[in-house]
């Protein structure tokens, strides 16, 4: 893995690859005040490398709201208002006796929609942006998150191919995603809007670059015929997420990582019930609709 402390400017923190995609920062404390300069410095690094890995930084939750507010207003991902910070949401598999959950739990079955490929919020006309993600209780074994780089995506797609995708629409339909979970309920964010379409090439609306926006929480291509555009959208993600592309995290408690919604996809590989997983997780509300790449 390679390291780099000479492109982080004023920041003086260092950068090392984490393999395929993706970079880990050190010598960067996430709880101490950080200056507007070195802010600056790292948020154009979570736009140009996608994801971001802190490691051995424990956040409380008012320091990860704190952080997260660096990067623009929140998302309110607690809906049901059930937790004290409605802009901070626990995604885990523990009660609140601290027994972990059964599998068939209902909690358990909606956030099994995280175990798709996916960005966070595209079922908002406006999607998050960057999205920070801390682990406070880490698994064992297993619990792990992948993430896949869409503009990396794009990039390798054959010319012929690429033609043929500009201008096409996804529609994005949490319902639909749910269900093809097996799971009926309502009640979960997204979950009782409509869908609602988005580019499937698109623009990033700070570094200009283009990439794709496919993700498993897409039913379908608009307008195209149900089997072609099946095929389609399989041939993208499996593209994009081929073993050689992605970036695979175990967790450890302490671990922070920040993406970039507009050019990333992730999916948790799922909760082990053996194992306590605890991850708080909060969204940066995007900033104007996904832009299509012409
Ligand atoms: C998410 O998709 O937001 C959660 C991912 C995970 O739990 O690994």
């Amino acid at each position: 893995m390679s390291s780099d402390s000479a492109t982080t400017g004023p920041s003086a923190f260092e950068t090392r690859s984490l393999g395929a995609i993706g970079a880990e920062v050190r010598g960067l404390d996430l709880r101490r005040a950080i200056s507007d300069d070195v802010f600056d410095v790292l948020r154009e690094l979570v736009m140009r490398e996608g994801l971001v890995l802190f490691r051995g930084q424990a956040l409380t939750s008012i320091e990860q709201i704190g952080l997260g507010q660096r990067f623009g207003p929140l998302e309110q991902l607690d809906v049901r208002a059930e937790q004290e910070e409605p802009t901070l949401v626990v995604i885990g598999n523990l009660d609140s006796k601290g027994e972990v959950l059964p599998a068939d739990a209902t909690h358990m079955k909606l956030i099994s929609i995280n175990e798709g490929w996916h960005t966070d919020s595209s079922f908002r006309e406006i999607p998050a942006s960057f999205s920070v993600f801390s682990c406070v209780v880490g698994p064992e074994v297993g619990g792990d998150t992948f993430y896949a780089n869409l503009r990396r995506g794009w990039v390798d797609l054959p010319e012929d191919l690429k033609a043929r995708l500009y201008g096409l629409r996804g529609v994005h339909d949490y319902a639909a995603a749910y269900r093809a979970r097996g799971n009926d309920e309502g009640g979960m964010i997204g979950y009782d809007l409509p869908a609602i379409v988005h580019p499937l090439v698109r623009r990033h609306p700070e570094t200009g670059t283009t990439g794709l926006y496919v993700s498993e929480h897409i039913s379908h291509i608009e307008g195209m015929d149900p089997a072609e555009s099946r095929r389609l959208l399989d041939e993208l993600l499996n593209h994009t997420t081929a073993e050689n592309r992605i970036y695979r995290h175990h967790w450890s408690v302490g671990d922070v990582m920040i993406w970039d919604n507009r050019s990333m996809l992730h999916r948790a590989q799922g909760f082990d019930q053996r194992h306590p997983r605890v991850m708080h997780h909060v969204r940066v509300g995007g900033f104007e609709r996904p832009i299509a790449a012409t």
